[in-house]
């Protein structure tokens, strides 16, 4: 069929030709799972690569591929070409200065290349534009590029007015950047900062709830305190949401152990519901004296369902607020190879144990579970530990109790703790399931602003005292399962 000039095709062709055009520009037109670009907005100093690496880690940890794209690290690397401007200088960063400008906008557009790369040809999920971001402008120029790409786009803007929460993070943070290092003192650098984000409010343009509402946004406000939400598109957007409603920036402490030595650990059986042995026992009552010792302030309890996890934290009922059981914390479950020896899943099994050597993250056992089953139920334990606070410090600062958790320590399983841990030590999925967390070993791991910190106390039964060292969690070799260090 032809069409004239004057009456324009018809509304089929129209809208065929629309069809293929978009699906040339964007190779996801019509599909459910689109990758989503996330777009940090904000004042320097607001949080945005905390929030960009924490949402990176837990993206991942929840099988998500996810990675950071940060633009000053881009900047740092285009900026040696002109060695009149640098970061290092808040001048660098006004409205009028075109030089830098240009730096800044071919950084950006550099950063936005590869995360295109990322989510094309690396099989990414989600990548996170880590900028300010904070002209409508650059927004502008963001989100054409996701669209011809067929990206969605979502924007966290992080508003934060309390000069207490911002002093604290250009004090501890900011004058450790890159920008700064071996070019001027801390206090110096502390002194530029605070120009440079000057020179950011002069520019400013928050997402406008009218003008932009057509867009995809999170605003977080005070570090949390309120949120304001918009046009929600998407699981991934949906997740990162409920995330970010979960976090705060309180310190914390949380307690994690695996129930001690079983009759099952000590014949090298998978799983079953075996008591404690009495060196079970011992680290029991070890645990109970600990905390008792430690003076703990309202310590709560989660502990598995499985016989030797209420048995080890049966003592700590006079020393906790209270102990509560779940059963998302009982151990992977192994399916037909429950209270079998590695061995004799070895001889019984060649082909099982090949796929689970191979792959051991994703292996399932047959009528069992996988790692990554594992993961997937850990889900509201882990929003639960992330909410997780002193108490002492939520009731100083007006936070109703119930908002928050108070201290907590996690009795557990290898298997179950291996996934937790990994999620607050970043640790790989491959690597997950190597993950060492021996019997009879209390770890305290206290948050910090980008990682996290460990100290292990190990136990020693025969000779009755613990001993403690700080550190990494270490990888074991080989699927055996670990043994305390005092067992015979
Ligand atoms: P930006 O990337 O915005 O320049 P950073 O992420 O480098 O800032 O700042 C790190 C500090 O921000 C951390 O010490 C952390 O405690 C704090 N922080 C995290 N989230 C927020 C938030 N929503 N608002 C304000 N500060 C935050
Ligand atoms: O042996 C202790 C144990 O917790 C078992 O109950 C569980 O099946 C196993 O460890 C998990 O370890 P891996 O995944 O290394 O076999
Ligand atoms: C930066 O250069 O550190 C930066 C965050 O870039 P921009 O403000 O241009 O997004």
């Amino acid at each position: 069929r032809t069409t004239s000039s004057q009456s324009g095709p018809s509304m089929e062709e129209a809208s065929t030709k629309r069809k293929v055009t978009h699906t040339l520009t964007s190779g996801y037109s019509d599909h459910v799972r689109v990758p989503n670009v996330i777009v940090m907005v904000g004042l320097p100093a607001r949080g945005k690569t905390y929030i960009s690496k924490k949402l990176c880690r837990y993206l991942n940890w929840a099988g998500i591929k996810t990675r950071v794209f940060n633009v000053g690290e881009y900047r740092r690397k285009e900026e040696t070409a002109c060695d009149a401007i640098h970061g290092a200088n808040a001048y660098f960063f006004s409205a009028d200065n075109e030089e830098a400008l240009r730096v800044r906008e071919e950084s950006a557009r550099r950063a936005m290349e590869d995360l295109c790369e990322y989510l094309d040809t690396s099989k990414g999920t989600v990548a996170i534009l880590d900028a300010t971001n904070t002209t409508k402008k650059r927004r502008k120029m963001v989100i054409n590029f996701c669209q011809e790409k067929g990206f969605r786009c979502f924007f966290i803007e992080s508003l934060c007015d309390d000069p207490n929460i911002i002093n604290a993070n250009v004090t501890d943070v900011k004058v450790n950047s890159p920008d700064y290092k071996g070019v001027m003192s801390a206090e110096q650098a502390k002194d530029d900062f605070m120009k440079r984000i000057e020179n950011y409010a002069k520019q400013y343009e928050p997402l406008d709830m009218d003008k932009e509402c057509h867009l995809s946004f999170i605003k977080v406000i005070n570090a949390g305190r309120s949120f304001y939400v918009n046009r929600v598109n998407g699981h991934a957007q949906s997740r990162v949401i409920y995330y970010l409603m979960n976090i705060h920036l309180l310190p914390r402490v949380i307690y994690f152990t695996r129930h001690g030595e079983s009759g099952y650990n000590r014949m090298a059986r998978m799983g079953g519901d075996s008591p404690l042995t009495s060196d079970g026992d011992a680290y029991a009552e070890a645990l109970e004296l600990f905390f008792k010792e430690e003076r703990v302030q309202d310590l709560r309890v989660w502990c598995s369902q499985k016989i030797r996890a209420v048995q080890t934290a049966k003592g700590l009922k006079g020393v906790a607020a209270h102990v509560e059981y779940w059963k998302a914390l009982d151990e992977l479950d192994a399916g037909i190879c429950e209270g079998l020896t590695y061995e004799d899943i070895e001889n019984r099994y060649p082909k099982q144990t090949e796929d689970r050597r191979r792959d051991k993250y994703h292996y399932r056992f047959p009528a069992g579970e996988s790692y990554e089953d594992v993961v997937a139920r850990l889900e509201p334990v882990m929003m639960e530990l992330e909410r997780q606070v002193y108490l002492s410090l939520s009731l100083s600062l007006h936070i109703s109790s119930n908002l928050l958790q108070g201290n907590v320590l996690v009795v557990s399983h290898q298997a179950v703790l291996r996934c937790i841990l990994a999620y607050f030590t970043d640790r790989a999925l491959d690597e997950l399931p190597y993950i060492d967390v021996p019997l009879h070993t209390l770890i305290k791991l206290v948050p910090r602003a980008y990682s996290c910190h460990l100290i292990f106390y190990t136990y020693d039964a025969t000779r009755g005292i613990w001993s403690a060292r700080e550190g990494t969690l270490n990888l074991c070799q080989s699927p055996q399962p670990s043994t305390p260090t005092n067992t015979p």
